[in-house]
């Protein structure tokens, strides 16, 4: 009995060869309508949903050490009035992506520890970044922008997904500068009479890090700008916001660039986590004169990612997903050869900050390993109920996202979709219906890796039933590496 328990336990909820070949490059660039359709496309679903992520796992045959060093590809697949379904994808024709398809060999070192060939003696001093654009996508301002957080966003072609060049929002950035590839939309911000604006930010790392803040009008033209200085190196990916907060945490880190300077690993690998330091609450108001920051400390492990934030009088919670330790894979050892076992689960965790007597307490909401959390965007900055989320399978340890897992925080009701054995979620993204009547009346989007048929489909589930079984898969005629983050919006832009 207890062997046989064991055994079971240790049965894999995928087989490792079918995820690894979620990871194979996919160098071609495709535009047709879908015609390989399951279920039925519901009629309110118009709009498009755009993405963004490593399309490219090797250059000209030599592989990338770590997925977040692939040049961008963006997909955009467009749901029409009639039902038909368009898909496009297309690399962002970054400087470095051009320079290397034109070499046809790798010419970059990549942040998060890609070297090139030739050892060390071709990577010393090799400073120079490859910007590539492949971290998020979003439509705003009537502009389609590839964001990653090192450095300039690339405006594209919404209805060609041509890349038009760098952009510098309206003025807002220098040549050089960079701006995060997380921005949040605040639906009814309350400096700009509950119009929609979009919040974002930068940071310059260093022995202390300067963060700024910046906030754009639905028309793209900058509305607020501040920058604070804050003590020690930063490795912030995301933040959060509320009508009156912006909220970051510092994860307990040190960078030691030696190794990286000298061409032996990546800037990425560089970042050391500190298990036994704090991490601190970076609290910043959104209203002039911006000066009552306040730097809070809590344990929180490593955080990548929030699902939201908001306020209740004197009170700030947050919700993140917290690691014990940073998720890193050693050195030495392929990315795709992890061992998830030995890495720890990303968990839902609440933070509940007392504004009135600086402190801060949390809780865990959800063990099961999770990561990439969405919720309906009116929520954003708001007391949300239900948080949507990529899982695991199985309800412990770290292991390949699977699944889509639902939490309704006022009954405490969990719904999980699952895609496993052969299934492979990219984060979800929710699409509210054109006249909801409760939060969670819309549907999820999210592109799934089939390793069965090593192609990848866009499924459509209903939001407010997880259990049932999705409304539409959208098969593509192909597969997609497996992504970062994306975006919807209501409009199209194919005829
Ligand atoms: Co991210």
């Amino acid at each position: 009995m207890t062997n046989l328990l064991t055994k079971e336990s240790l049965k894999k909820s995928y087989n490792p060869e079918q995820w690894k070949q979620g990871y194979q490059s996919q160098p071609n660039e495709y535009d047709y309508w879908i015609d390989d359709i399951e279920g039925k496309i519901p009629p309110q679903l118009q709009g498009t949903l755009f993405r963004n992520g490593p399309g490219l796992l090797d250059v000209y045959g030599t592989p990338i050490k770590h997925p977040f060093d692939g040049d961008g590809m963006i997909c955009a697949m467009s749901f029409l009035p009639n039902g038909k379904v368009h898909f496009r994808n297309r690399f962002v024709r970054s400087e470095g992506y051009v320079q290397e398809q034109k070499a046809q060999k790798m010419l970059y070192r990549g942040v998060f520890g890609t070297q090139k060939p030739g050892g060390w003696l071709n990577n010393i001093f090799d400073l120079k970044m490859k910007n590539i654009a492949n971290t998020n996508v979003i439509y705003w301002g009537g502009k389609l922008l590839a964001l990653w957080e090192a450095a300039e966003p690339h405006r594209l072609d919404p209805k060609t997904l041509e890349t038009l060049g760098l952009d510098y929002l309206n003025g807002t950035l220098e040549p050089g500068g960079s701006i995060a590839a997380h921005p949040w939309v605040d639906p009814h911000c309350e400096m700009d009479n509950n119009q929609p604006c979009l919040v974002n930010f930068s940071i310059k790392p260093g022995l202390s890090s300067k963060i700024t803040v910046y906030e754009f009008s639905p028309q793209g033209e900058l509305l607020r700008r501040h920058s604070h200085s804050v003590p020690g190196f930063s490795f912030i990916h995301d933040f959060a916001i509320t009508p009156h907060y912006c909220i970051f945490l510092q994860n307990p880190v040190t960078f030691n660039p030696l190794p990286y300077i000298l061409g032996f690993q990546g800037a990425g690998e560089c970042v050391n986590f500190q298990r036994q330091k704090p991490s601190r609450l970076i609290i910043i108001p959104r209203k002039p004169p911006y000066d009552e920051v306040k730097i809070l400390e809590t344990n929180t492990g490593f955080v990548f990612h929030h699902a939201n934030a908001f306020e209740v009088g004197n009170y700030i919670y947050l919700d993140s997903i917290c690691y014990d330790a940073l998720p890193q894979v050693q050195p030495d050892v392929d990315y795709k050869e992890v061992d998830f076992e030995k890495l720890a689960p990303g968990q839902l965790w609440r933070f509940t900050i007392n504004l009135e007597d600086d402190t801060v307490q949390r809780q865990m909401l959800e063990s099961r390993c999770c990561e990439f959390p969405t919720l309906n965007p009116e929520k954003v900055g708001e007391n949300h109920r239900y948080l949507y989320i990529g899982a695991t399978h199985d309800t412990t340890g770290n292991n390949p996202l699977q699944a889509i897992l639902k939490l309704d925080l006022e009954t405490g009701e969990r719904q999980l979709h699952s895609f496993a054995p052969a299934g492979y979620v990219s984060e979800p993204i929710f699409v509210p219906n054109s006249n909801p009547s409760q939060e969670d009346d819309g549907w999820l989007l999210v592109m799934v890796y089939d390793g069965n048929h090593h192609r990848s489909d866009v499924v459509i589930v209903d939001a407010k039933d997880l259990n049932q079984t999705p409304v539409a898969k959208v098969h593509l005629k192909h597969h997609i590496p497996y992504g970062l983050h994306g975006s919807w919006t209501g409009e199209t832009f194919i005829n």
